[in-house]
C-alpha cells in the first residue's frame, strides 16, 4: 500500500483496524471535540447523510479498492456508467512511467470503441432526459438569455458535424476554436468530438500572435470564431484578432481556407464586421441548414479527443494531448463525487472553456452526467458585484465553481485590519446578502491556492455555513480533479486540498527524489496513472517526458510544491517552476520574456511571479534596456502593450523595474532568487550574493525599486 494509504488508514481506522487514534479520528468518531489548534470544518449532518460518500470509512473503502485494483475499479465504472460500441482489449491500462525503463506510455481502455458526444447527449437522452435543460446561457446584459434542452442540444451539435464533415473535417483532423462563452463553444466542441475531430480550443483572451502560434503548431482545417464579445461595458472584435492571425500563420506556410464565424448579435452586427469573402463563412447562413441528426464517428479510447496549449517553464506553449475513453471516465467521476451531484442540481462554474477548467467542468464532466450547466458570458462583476449572485438565484444555482481570484475581488480582500478595509468588505457584503443564494449547495474552488480567509469568506457569506467547498487540484496536463475533499466525506481545512481522490497516489518527494512520509513538505509528485492524464505534448515526446518523468524517475512531476499535515491533508503551496499564476490562469516567466525581448528598446527581461492581494500572483519583469536608451514611463507603457499584443491582456506585467544590470552568476545564469525577495521587498533576505558576476548590481536595483 502507499504512504497515504497508511497514513488514512491509521486516522479513519476502520471498525476493525487497529490505528492509533489520531486528533482528526476522535473529532470523526465524536469524541473529544474543538482543541485549540484544530482547524476543523465540519459537513453538517444533513448535507453527509444525503452524499454520495457520506464517510472518511466509505472514502477509505473506495480508495483502497481503486489502488490495490485499479483497473477492476476503473473498468467497473466504465462498462456500468457508459456506452461502448465494443469492449477494450484484454487489458484496462498497459503503462510505462518510468523513463529508465523505455518510453513513457499511458493508455486506457485501448481497443474500446466509444464516442464522448454520445455520451454526453444520445445516451442520456435515451435514459430520458430529453427536455432536460442541458445548458443556461445567460449574456452578459442582464435580462437577455436562452436555453437548450439536451435533444435541442443534439440537434445544434448534429447540424455543426454536419457542416464541418461537408467542408472535408475528418477524424484526426484539428479544428481551432476561438469563441467566448457562448453556447456555440460547448456546441462547437462537442461536435468536433462526434465526427472524431480534434478540437483546440484557444481562450479568447489570447492576442493574434498567441493564436497564430497555436495555428502553426496544429495545422487545423477550419477556424471557428465570432464577430465579437461583450465583456462588461467593453467590446472585444474577436474577428479582427483572427484576422490578424491568420494574416501570421499564411506568411508562416499554414493557410485557413475556411473561417466560420458566428454572429454575436448583442456585440456586434455583421454588418460592421470585417469579412474575407471566400474564405469567412457566416455560422448563421449554413450550419442551420444541414440535417439535426448525424452518425457518430466511432473512436478508439486512445484516439485524441483534444489538444489545449498551456504554459511551461521555456517560451513555447505546449500542446497538452487527451485522448477519449480514459478522459471520459475521469472527468465524469471526478465530477460525480467531488461535488456530490444530484440529477436535481444546477451547476455553474465560471471558467471559460478556454482553459481545462472549462474542457472538464463546463463542457464533459458535467454533460455526461447529464446536468443542467449555466453557462455566463461576461464580466462576473458586471454591472456590479452582485452578478454572481444574481445568477445564482435567477437558475437556482446548486453547485457553484469558481477561482479564489474571484472570491477575493469580491470580497475586497485585505491585508491589514483598517478601517478602509473593514469599510470596503461591509459595503461588498451587501452585493452577497442582497440575494438569497438559499438554492446554493456545494461550493468549489480551483486554479491557485485560496487563503484560509478567502476560503472563510466564501464558506460563511456566500454559503450560508451550509456548503462544503471542493478545493480542487488538478492541472491540464491531469485531465480531472487529483487532490479534492468529497463534501461531506471529511472535515475540511480552509485552505486545504485535503485528500487524494480515487485511484491517485500522490507523494512528496525531497529534491533527491526520495519519498517523505508523514509530516512533511516537498515536491508533489504522483506514483502510478489514472486514466485522465494526458499522453503526450502534441509533436514532443521528447518534452513530455523531460518535464514530467524526468525529474523525478519513476514519478510524474506536478510542477508543484505540497507539504502533508500531521493528519494528512495536503496544502498545495504554488509552483516551484518558472510558471506563475496570475488570477488562476496559468504563465509561463519564459513567455511574459520573449515578448518583452521582442521589444526593439528591451535588452534582456526576467519576469518572476510576485504576490497580489486580489490576482494570487502578479507578474513582475525587470528590464533591461539597449545601451543608450533611457526610460521612460512612455516606454513603459509601451513594453506592457507588447506583452499585451503578443500574449493577451492578462498576461501583461503589474510592474516593470528598469534593471540597468541583472544578478548573474559568473556562468551568465540570471539569480531568479535574488530577483523574487527584490520584488516583494524582503530586503533582508537576499542571502548571500558573493557570487554574483557584479554584486554591485543588487544595490542598484534596490535603489531603482520605486522609481
Ligand atoms: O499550481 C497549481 C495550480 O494551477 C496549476 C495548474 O494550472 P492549469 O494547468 O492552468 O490548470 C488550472 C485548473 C486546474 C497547478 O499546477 N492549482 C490548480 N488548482 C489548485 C492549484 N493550486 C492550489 N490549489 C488548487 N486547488
Amino acid at each position: 500500500t502507499t504512504n497515504h494509504l497508511r497514513h488514512v488508514e491509521s486516522m479513519a481506522s476502520l471498525p476493525s483496524g487497529a490505528g492509533k487514534i489520531s486528533h482528526l479520528n476522535a473529532v470523526i468518531l465524536g469524541e473529544a471535540l474543538a482543541s485549540e489548534e484544530n482547524d476543523f470544518v465540519f459537513p453538517s449532518d444533513d448535507f453527509s447523510r444525503q452524499a454520495l460518500i457520506p464517510s472518511p470509512h466509505k472514502y477509505l473503502e473506495m480508495y483502497k479498492r481503486s489502488i490495490e485494483d485499479p483497473a477492476g475499479f476503473w473498468s467497473g465504472i466504465a462498462s456500468s456508467e457508459f456506452y461502448w460500441k465494443q469492449k477494450w482489449g484484454d487489458q484496462v491500462c498497459s503503462e510505462n512511467l518510468d523513463v529508465r525503463k523505455g518510453d513513457i506510455k499511458i493508455e486506457w481502455f485501448k481497443g474500446g470503441i466509444t464516442n464522448i458526444c454520445y455520451n454526453c447527449l444520445d445516451r442520456n437522452i435515451d435514459a430520458g432526459l430529453a427536455d432536460k435543460i442541458a445548458l443556461y446561457w445567460e449574456s452578459n446584459e442582464p435580462g437577455f438569455d436562452a436555453h437548450l434542452t439536451y435533444s435541442q442540444l443534439l440537434h445544434r451539435v448534429c447540424q455543426l458535424a454536419n457542416y464541418l464533415k461537408s467542408i472535408g473535417v475528418r477524424k484526426g483532423d484539428a479544428v481551432i476554436v476561438y469563441l467566448p462563452m457562448l453556447m456555440e463553444l460547448p456546441i462547437t466542441m462537442l461536435a468536433c468530438a462526434r465526427i472524431g475531430a480534434v478540437h483546440s480550443v484557444v481562450f479568447a483572451g489570447f492576442s493574434s500572435e498567441s493564436l497564430a502560434q497555436r495555428i502553426v503548431d496544429c495545422k487545423p482545417k477550419v477556424v471557428i470564431t465570432c464577430n465579437a464579445v461583450k465583456r462588461g461595458p467593453k467590446t472585444i472584435h474577436l474577428k479582427d484578432i483572427v484576422d490578424a492571425a491568420l494574416v501570421e500563420s499564411a506568411k508562416n506556410g499554414i493557410s485557413i481556407d475556411v473561417c466560420l464565424t458566428y454572429e454575436n448579435q448583442s456585440a456586434l452586427k455583421k454588418e460592421s464586421t470585417k469579412w474575407q469573402e471566400g474564405r469567412d463563412v457566416w455560422w448563421e447562413d449554413v450550419v442551420p441548414k444541414y440535417p439535426t441528426t448525424c452518425d457518430v464517428e466511432w473512436v478508439d479510447a486512445e484516439d485524441p479527443l483534444f489538444l489545449l496549449y498551456t504554459s511551461g517553464s521555456t517560451g513555447k506553449p505546449k500542446g497538452v494531448l487527451h485522448t477519449t475513453g480514459g478522459y471520459m471516465v475521469y472527468t465524469a467521476t471526478t465530477f460525480k463525487y467531488a461535488f456530490d451531484y444530484k440529477e436535481s442540481d444546477v451547476y455553474w462554474c465560471t471558467a471559460d472553456c478556454g482553459w481545462i477548467t472549462g474542457h472538464s467542468y463546463v463542457t464533459y464532466g458535467p454533460m455526461l452526467n447529464g446536468a443542467t450547466v449555466v453557462v455566463y458570458e461576461g464580466a462576473p462583476n458586471y454591472p456590479d458585484s452582485g452578478r454572481c449572485w444574481d445568477i445564482v438565484d435567477k437558475y437556482k444555482v446548486t453547485i457553484f465553481y469558481t477561482a479564489p481570484t474571484l472570491v477575493r475581488s469580491l470580497m475586497r480582500d485585505g491585508d491589514e485590519a483598517s478601517y478602509f478595509v473593514l469599510i470596503s468588505r461591509l459595503l461588498s457584503l451587501q452585493y452577497v446578502t442582497r440575494y438569497s443564494r438559499k438554492s446554493l449547495r456545494v461550493l468549489g474552488s480551483v486554479g491557485e491556492p485560496i487563503n484560509p480567509s478567502a476560503w472563510r469568506w466564501f464558506f460563511n457569506v456566500v454559503g450560508g455555513s451550509r456548503c462544503p467547498i471542493s478545493d480542487t487540484w488538478w492541472q491540464t496536463e491531469t485531465g480531472g480533479f487529483m487532490i479534492t475533499p468529497l463534501p461531506g466525506a471529511w472535515p475540511q481545512k480552509p485552505g486545504s486540498a485535503t485528500f487524494p481522490f480515487f485511484g491517485v497516489q500522490p507523494v512528496i518527494v525531497d529534491e533527491k527524489g526520495t519519498e517523505i512520509d508523514g509530516e512533511c513538505s516537498g515536491y508533489l509528485c504522483v506514483k502510478g496513472s489514472w486514466p485522465g492524464a494526458f499522453r503526450t505534448l502534441y509533436g514532443d515526446h521528447e518534452r513530455y517526458e523531460t518535464t514530467y518523468f524526468r525529474p523525478f524517475p519513476g514519478y510524474y512531476f506536478t510542477g508543484d510544491g505540497c507539504s502533508r499535515d500531521k493528519d494528512g491533508y495536503h496544502w498545495l503551496t504554488g509552483r516551484v517552476d518558472d510558471v506563475i499564476n496570475v488570477s488562476g490562469h496559468r504563465i509561463g516567466t519564459a513567455e511574459v520574456e520573449s515578448a518583452l525581448v521582442s521589444h526593439p528598446q528591451c535588452a534582456e527581461a526576467a519576469v518572476v511571479g510576485v504576490e497580489h492581494e486580489v490576482k494570487g500572483q502578479g507578474i513582475y519583469a525587470f528590464v533591461t534596456l539597449v545601451e543608450g536608451v533611457p526610460y521612460s514611463e512612455e516606454l513603459r507603457k509601451s513594453l506592457i502593450l507588447t506583452v499585451r499584443n503578443q500574449i493577451g491582456a492578462f498576461a501583461a506585467p503589474d510592474k516593470i523595474h528598469w534593471a540597468p544590470g541583472l544578478p548573474k552568476t559568473r556562468s551568465g545564469k540570471i539569480m531568479r532568487r535574488i530577483l523574487r525577495k527584490i520584488a516583494s521587498r524582503q530586503l533582508d533576505e537576499l542571502g548571500d550574493v558573493s557570487t554574483l558576476a557584479e554584486p554591485g548590481v543588487v544595490d542598484q536595483l534596490i535603489a531603482l525599486a520605486d522609481s
